[in-house]
């Protein structure tokens, strides 16, 4: 599934991003494009980083403004 449309990254891509360590929005952002265009994608990259972390990571100011 396309979680990002305009850089057409799937959830496959950012779960292996996530699974080689990427542990925030930024690193997802510089290493597959996510959220560097219209940001739509924000939401559901930051939920998938969130349940693999278990973290409140979304709540930091730069989730919120991503
Ligand atoms: S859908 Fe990801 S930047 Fe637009």
């Amino acid at each position: 599934m396309y979680v990002c449309l305009c850089n057409g990254v799937t959830d496959k891509q950012i779960r292996q991003a996530i699974g080689q360590g990427a542990r925030c929005i930024g690193c997802l952002r510089s290493g597959l494009g996510v959220a560097t265009q219209c940001g739509k994608c924000a939401k559901m990259a930051k939920q998938m980083l969130r349940e693999h972390s278990g973290t409140n990571e979304s709540r930091s100011p730069e989730a919120v403004y991503a």
